[in-house]
């Protein structure tokens, strides 16, 4: 690594005094090259493009010592691409994603992206905060879905870069305006994504508000472990540490009460192929049509704890998600329908792609008895779930 790039690196550091973090490596002085080469991360920046309104996109390559490497693009916030050992200590594509900014600009159902201000459905794009309604776009029949058409998926994010000893840092920066997709009150976003050298991607979520409002952010990533995105998912096999789903009705939208997933197609405490049951008879598989599910995740007291994995046996790739969050979307990606470009040819089919999204229940703003999604002026929203690839 040359002298200019640990200048960059040393002055995120002084810009990132706030998130508390140290790089051991970078204060040394230029008389210390050997030392330097032997930073465990690596951080590049590079031009990805220019949207029409021409705001510059930047993409960032985050690289740790044991093989894995991350891609974010600063539109949406995208994880572009995120390559991981396989069993073989080969290094592969592991989430769905595609070529160019042009390719993410266009419509996509929302491709590794950051999710706000509300993740997932809100009941016909309307909820009350102090006796006065808000209304949304309604961008999924009949419902607000994931923030709205341009959410925080589709805007720009500034980006600044920092290494923290053996990781790789990126904090991502969003000022969400007053009434921005119908939602009130100016919200200030963090989200830090940290490479570890353990193979760990960490994504810390922060943010504050001026004036009452609902928050729930998240991160849309469709993973396939296997690296074969001709390949279906139903192989892989799925743990979910959690007793309970949150039912919906057909339109994806919670019923209100929370049911035992004994018995059921929605048991995931050990682990089972996607394919076991998704095809059976059940009510909620149909209107999900698959798995397209929010469960209530355990030891909601516990603060960050294991959420979920996902196992695929040809590559021998586990992915473990731990958060503090209560809620967990696992989608099994259903309307995945050959529609869109894979990077290098062919296109993405039906379920070839799933997602874990860590999260509140849906429509928590009109459900009284979820927990809150409120955040008030002089409050921090503070989350975090951590991505953790291993072999088996
Ligand atoms: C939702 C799905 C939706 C997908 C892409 C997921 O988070 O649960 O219903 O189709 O996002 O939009």
């Amino acid at each position: 690594m040359n002298v200019v790039k640990r200048c960059i690196y040393g002055i995120s550091i002084l810009s990132l005094a706030s998130m508390n973090v140290q790089c051991k490596r970078d204060n040394k002085t230029a008389d210390a090259p050997q030392e330097v080469t032997a930073a465990a991360v690596t951080i590049e920046k590079s031009a990805y493009g220019t949207t029409p309104k021409g705001e510059q996109v930047d993409s960032y390559k985050l690289t740790n010592q044991k093989g894995m490497e991350v891609n974010i693009i600063t539109y949406g916030g995208i994880i572009s691409s995120l390559k991981v050992p396989n069993k073989a200590g080969k290094s592969e594509e592991v989430v769905l994603g595609f070529s160019s900014l042009e390719q993410y600009m266009k419509p996509n159902p929302y491709f590794g992206a950051l999710i706000g201000r509300y993740g997932n459905r809100i009941a016909k794009g309307k909820f009350t905060l102090d006796g006065k309604e808000y209304s949304l776009a309604i961008n999924n029949e009949p419902n607000a879905l994931h923030g709205g058409p341009e959410g925080f998926h589709r805007v720009v994010w500034t980006a600044e870069e920092a290494k923290a000893g053996d990781s790789a840092v990126l904090k991502l920066k969003y000022v969400s305006k007053d009434m921005e997709e119908g939602y009130p009150g100016n919200l200030t976003v963090f989200v830090t994504y940290t490479l570890n050298n353990d193979n760990s991607l960490d994504v810390l979520y922060e943010a504050t508000t001026d004036k009452k409002t609902v928050v729930n952010l998240t991160q849309h990533s469709y993973f396939n472990l296997s690296s074969d995105f001709s390949k279906p998912i139903l192989d892989h096999e799925i743990t979910i540490d959690a007793d309970q789903l949150v039912p919906v009705a057909a339109t994806l939208i919670p019923t209100g009460k929370l049911t035992d997933v004994t018995n059921t197609p929605f048991d995931f405490r050990k682990a089972k192929k996607v394919g076991a049951d998704i095809e059976a008879k059940d009510e909620q598989l149909k209107n999900g049509l698959g798995y397209d599910h929010c469960w209530v995740l355990n030891n909601q007291d516990k603060g960050a704890r294991f959420a979920a994995s996902a196992y695929e046996a040809t590559s021998g790739r586990l992915l473990e998600v731990y958060t503090d969050q209560p809620g967990i979307q696992f989608y099994s990606g259903n309307f995945l329908d050959g529609t869109l470009p894979m990077r290098a040819g062919g296109t993405y089919a039906h379920r070839t792609g799933f997602c874990l999204e860590t999260q509140h229940y849906p429509d928590s703003p009109n459900q009284k008895d979820f927990p809150t999604t409120v955040l008030n002026p002089g409050e921090n929203y503070k989350t975090k779930t951590s991505f953790k690839f291993s072999v088996k």
